[in-house]
């Protein structure tokens, strides 16, 4: 091997001197006896050789460091052993069940939804990239979580139509909750190709499957309370208007809410929106203010707090983890069946659209003097002014809708929720022994 290399280095780098010596060949034989000319001729099949090797192996191609192209990998899935895994955890055990194929299920929301509906009976299989936007060891964390109840998580992409095909044919889901989505409205900035990878892309690869899929499965998806915008009526409506998304975050949300509306309407889809307000809870996101609040106070370190133009209050209608769980099985189970069929629409379809939010805004300085009562540590507050780029100053929910369809009704306020969150909080980070990265 040290012997090939040596010739690997003899390689002229430059092409320009590469065509110098290669001329010889062809047109003087004498010249192929010399040490020069050889040296090149094995140069040129250890290259090529070289080359194969790293086009055929895939494992020695490293993972592309451009952050828009981090969700782009290629992943392992398919074989007896892969099915029987995925057959087993979709396998419905209680009477009149569901199965349902949870997108995101790796993710904050869609751990506590696929717990959920494992408890209580329901077939589940999860899918998630489990792409870095936040530690990724959390999202692992969750897996194993869900493992030990026997929700096996597909690892792959929700742009990946074959997988999702494949998904389809091994197992008939008679449900989607599709959780999967780049979130967040500040990484846009840094990463804007991920919003438009699995909000649109990715949305569109999930719902192009399910429309061919025999029978085709009832959707529900998360929007999000974003929508609104900058709208100032409030409580948001339903009805309200939606043409003013202040974040890409935003905007690709609104979009995926009227491609939903189109699948709806030509292919006979069964779909219903969820826009959530704020949710906060055991295994949550690290990229949300409630979590990194409670690390960097715990650190000693300042946590900027957003104020609006003349010191108006920044708010958010907090929603705990659990109430949007409610909310999300009783989308699923209110949901009616697709019409459609091979692709094609038989007659009208369900199309809701709900917020799933606490119609109860809360102050983020609130947020933090309760943070500061359960850490039992002041916390060094940094007041800013309010970017431009993406937060809204306002969200409060109006849910009459979903407490008279869904029977929604949210019971958990701001201070029971977060000490739970903390509980787990302390315990995750102090108790695992992990560093709150
Ligand atoms: N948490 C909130 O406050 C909130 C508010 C409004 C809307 N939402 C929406 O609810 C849904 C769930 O949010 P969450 O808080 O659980 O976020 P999350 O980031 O924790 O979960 C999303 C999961 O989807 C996975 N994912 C992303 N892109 C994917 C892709 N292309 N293919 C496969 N998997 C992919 C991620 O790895 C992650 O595990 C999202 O659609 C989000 O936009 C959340
Ligand atoms: C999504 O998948 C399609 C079809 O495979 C591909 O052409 C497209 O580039 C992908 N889009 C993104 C944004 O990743
Ligand atoms: C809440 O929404 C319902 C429609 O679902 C509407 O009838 C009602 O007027 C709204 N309430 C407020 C206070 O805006």
């Amino acid at each position: 091997m040290s012997k090939q290399m040596s010739h690997l280095d003899d390689i002229p780098s430059t092409p320009g001197k590469f065509k110098m010596e290669k001329s010889p060949f062809v047109h003087n034989r004498l010249r192929w006896h010399s040490s020069l000319a050889k040296l090149t001729f094995w140069s040129f099949i250890f290259l090529g050789l070289i080359l194969i090797f790293f086009f055929r192996s895939p494992s020695s191609n490293p993972l592309p460091q451009d952050p828009s192209r981090r969700s782009l990998r290629t992943y392992n899935w398919g074989g007896p052993a892969w099915e029987k895994r995925v057959r087993s955890s979709a396998c419905v055990r209680s009477h009149n069940g569901i199965s349902v194929l949870v997108t995101g299920a790796a993710g904050f929301v869609g751990t506590h939804v696929s717990a959920a509906l494992k408890r209580r009976g329901d077939g589940v299989l999860g899918l998630d990239n489990f792409n870095d936007y936040y530690d990724p060891s959390l999202k692992r964390a969750r897996q194993a979580l869900l493992e030990r109840s026997g929700v096996f998580i597909v690892e792959g992409d929700i742009n990946d139509s074959a997988l999702l095909r494949k998904l389809f044919e091994v197992v008939a889901f008679t449900h989607v909750m599709h959780l999967a989505a780049q979130a967040g409205v500040r990484y846009a900035m840094e990463n804007p190709g991920s919003y438009v990878h699995s909000n649109i892309a990715g949305l569109v690869s999930l719902l192009e499957v399910c429309k061919s899929a025999n029978p085709q499965p009832a959707i529900v998806w998360a929007s999000s309370s974003s929508v609104y915008g900058l709208n100032t009526k409030v409580p948001f409506s339903e009805k309200d208007r939606t043409d003013q998304p202040a974040s890409l975050y935003a905007a690709t949300k609104k979009a995926g809410e009227e491609i939903a509306h189109t699948y709806n309407h030509i292919y006979g889809l069964s779909l219903t929106g969820l826009r959530f307000f704020t949710v906060y809870g055991p295994w949550g996101r690290p990229d949300m203010a409630y979590f990194f609040f409670t690390r960097d106070i715990l650190k000693g370190k300042s946590i900027p707090i957003f104020e609006a133009a003349n010191h108006g209050t920044v708010a958010r209608d907090f929603t705990y983890i659990d109430d949007i769980v409610k909310g999300c099985l009783a989308a699923l189970d209110t949901a009616e069946k697709s019409t459609g069929s091979g692709g094609k629409k038989k007659g009208p379809a369900q199309l809701r659209v709900y917020n799933l939010g606490n119609t109860s805004p809360v102050p983020v300085s609130d947020l933090v003097s309760i943070l500061e009562r359960l850490l039992k540590v002041n916390a060094k507050r940094d007041i800013m002014k309010l970017p431009r780029n993406g937060d809204v100053q306002f969200t409060h929910a109006n849910i009459s809708l979903a407490q008279r369809e869904l029977g929604y009704k949210p019971s958990t306020d701001l201070q029971t929720g977060l000490k739970k969150f903390v509980r787990w909080y302390l315990g995750y980070y102090n108790g695992g022994k992990k560093a709150a990265g």
